[in-house]
């Protein structure tokens, strides 16, 4: 993907429904940034799962609003066409609809071009609104909620009863209905993915939600094997690089240590001339080692 994009927008992102399958990854930094943006994500979300992924917690709950807009920055310096959605922390649209507003605010102010809010409950669909009415297109996030791990009593599906499911529905419709330009539905059934995106009109991004979704989004560092902690079943992993990595710094400190890095002609620098490197020897009182030149191969 090396020809010019255009810039992905939240209403074309919209528009994408039923037209062309969104593909999302996660990005926390300049480097990740670049390559999702070059292989041509269409959105990047710069996650909470920072906390996990990059940061070595155990959940998504510690990371702050400071942490999450000190990686958005980066992200933004490494994106050119992706739409980027910062994803706001636990805390950070919790205490009341005034915080809120100001901290999706700071996201915007900090380049990012939407926010994502997990939950739909009563309470948050004020505070959506409240975000959305500030000019923050905002993209909802129901099923199994990150934040919510210590209410749900842990990872788990959500969704699986009828009752449950029904509850999904709902809330994926009341979201819709207030203004979000798209929603991720996380660790739900299939089947009931499949129902909530026949039923709304803006595009589902699934993650643990089976093949019927508009787009499906996965973890930047779950995708390319970095992460090394627990992978879960919906992940698919295009590569091992942190086995690559740790094959590649274990051969460079081996290198080292035997001498043979850095090469003295392709990887070093050297005098002006042997002119020069006479000068210097003779400029010494104690005449000191001689050291040789080398030729250029
Ligand atoms: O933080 C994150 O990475 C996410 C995605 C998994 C949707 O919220």
């Amino acid at each position: 993907m090396s020809e010019q994009r255009k810039k992905v927008t939240a209403p074309a992102i919209r528009a994408m429904k039923g037209k062309s399958r969104i593909g999302m990854l996660t990005a926390y930094d300049y480097p990740s940034a670049k390559v999702a943006d070059l292989a041509g994500a269409d959105i990047i979300l710069v996650g909470d799962s920072l906390a996990m992924v990059v940061l070595g917690y155990p959940d998504t709950l510690s990371v702050t609003v400071e942490d999450m807009l000190h990686h958005t920055r980066a992200v933004v310096r490494g994106t050119k066409s992706a739409l980027i959605v910062g994803d706001m922390p636990y805390l950070s649209y919790h205490v009341s609809i005034e915080e809120s507003v100001r901290n999706a605010g700071q996201f915007m102010q900090a380049g990012a071009h939407a926010v994502k809010v997990e939950g739909a409950k009563k309470s948050r669909l004020d505070t959506i609104a409240a975000i959305l009415d500030a000019e923050v297109p905002v993209m909802g996030h129901i099923g199994l909620t990150p934040q919510s791990v210590n209410a749900m009593g842990g990872f788990k599906l959500q969704g699986k009863n009828a009752d449950d499911a029904r509850r999904l529905i709902d809330e994926a419709v009341a979201l819709e209905r207030i203004g979000c330009f798209s929603i991720v539905l996380e660790g739900v059934p299939t089947e009931l993915a499949a129902i909530i995106t026949e039923q709304i009109t803006i595009p589902t991004i699934g993650i643990g939600a089976g093949p019927s979704c508009d787009g499906q989004v996965l973890v930047f560092h779950d995708v390319l094997g970095i992460y090394d902690g627990h992978t879960p079943k919906f992940v698919r992993q295009y590569a091992h690089i942190a086995q690559d990595m740790q094959t590649a710094l274990e051969t460079f400190l081996s290198d080292v240590r035997e001498g043979r890095f850095p090469d003295e002609v392709k990887e070093s620098f050297h005098m002006a001339s042997d002119e020069e490197l006479k000068r210097l020897y003779a400029s010494r009182d104690d005449g000191g080692v001689v050291v040789e030149m080398p030729k250029a191969q």
